[in-house]
């Protein structure tokens, strides 16, 4: 057995350790399961996520690995266990709701730990450190559950977070991953590319997640995917706008709300820009240097006509300013 399989192996213990405890330990059902519960997730979709709970002890989880036969080595290694100045091991992950990451082939690689405080001090999210088996810049949270619907539909949604992926899932769209604990990478976005060349933005509906949306539709265009997007009201993110709205509306609002890129990021931009003339030139060729990125030709062309007709601005005027773009770029 090789060091890698060792890392899995001590991993998957742990999220069936985390496992255990929320559906049969006192702490797990009366603070883990009532709060995802409360939160609205149905049990079917907590057990197909293989969500769990580390308990708020030190050293929970290692001393039960170390009994059941699981070295030390590993369980530092993949970072479920830190060592501290005098040498002691202790859980990384301690009173929170546990969410495993998946690699595609379904193998559990690390965790993201929800706390369940509401202590602004105290970081959200605890996520696992890279180890050998896993790199986050190459891992979509979900792909392993999304994959085979991603295929039959050709698109594939992509959010923010671990409780977005269980909520969309709720709602009965199971072609869902997110990047999780960092922002998107081009190797996520090829990792996309495999399955689908369509990807649907659903970010947080704050200042964050249109920032994020827009860094990472021209990361999308770039890749040379076709990229939508559908933006969520009054700060919504789609995990709360599914539990607000139910699952039915939910699935409403996704297809009847999904604009092509260029629509969304000229909604934001004339936004802001108002009726000032020299703004709203900026606006123009703010969209124009996302359509160079587009590497097909004919596709960016259909993309110029769309903006002509959109911003009232003559197509060759913005084939022209497109062109010194591209000539810029290489
Ligand atoms: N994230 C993280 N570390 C943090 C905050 C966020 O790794 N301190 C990652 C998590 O993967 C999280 C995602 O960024 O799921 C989006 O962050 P945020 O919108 O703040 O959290 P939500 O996913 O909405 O979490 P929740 O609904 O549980 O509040
Ligand atoms: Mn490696
Ligand atoms: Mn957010
Ligand atoms: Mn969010
Ligand atoms: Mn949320």
């Amino acid at each position: 057995q090789n060091a890698r399989e060792s890392l899995y192996i001590v991993s998957e213990y742990a999220a069936s350790f985390f496992s255990n405890e929320l559906w049969t330990g006192t702490d797990g059902r009366a603070i883990g399961l009532s709060y995802f519960k409360e939160r609205g997730f149905r049990e079917d979709i907590l057990k197909k996520f293989q969500v769990g709970y580390s308990p708020d002890v030190w050293d929970a989880l290692i001393q039960k690995a170390v009994v059941s036969g699981h070295k030390e080595e590993y369980l530092e290694k993949t970072g479920l266990a830190i060592r501290n100045d005098k040498g002691k091991l202790y859980d990384r992950f301690r009173g929170r709701v546990m969410f495993p990451i998946h690699n595609f082939t379904g193998r559990v690689i690390g965790f993201g730990g929800r706390t369940l405080k509401t202590d602004k001090n105290v970081p959200k999210y605890v996520n696992s450190p890279e180890s050998d088996i896993y790199h986050k810049s190459n891992v979509l949270y979900g792909l392993y559950h999304a994959k085979k619907a991603i295929r039959e539909f050709d698109n594939c949604y992509l959010v923010e977070g671990y409780a977005d992926v269980l909520a969309v899932h709720q709602a009965g769209i199971e072609n869902v991953v997110a990047s999780s604990g960092t922002s998107l990478t081009t190797e996520q976005i090829r990792l996309i590319g495999r399955f689908t060349e369509n990807v649907t933005i659903l970010y947080d509906g704050d200042a964050a997640g249109i920032k994020a949306s827009l860094r990472g539709l021209d990361m999308i265009l770039e890749e040379g995917l076709n990229v939508k997007v559908v933006s969520f009201p009054d700060g919504h993110d789609p995990d709360s706008y599914m539990h607000h709205v139910g699952s039915g509306e939910f699935k409403k609002y996704i297809e009847n709300n999904r604009r092509d890129f260029i629509l969304y990021k000229a909604n934001i931009l004339l936004k802001e820009a108002g009726t000032d003339p020299i703004k709203r030139a900026g606006i123009i060729r703010d969209i124009i240097e996302s359509i160079a990125k587009i590497p097909d030709e004919i596709k960016a062309a259909v993309f110029i006509r769309e903006c002509s007709g959109l911003l009232q601005v003559e197509e060759r005027t913005l084939l022209s300013e497109l062109n010194k773009m591209r000539v810029a770029k290489f």
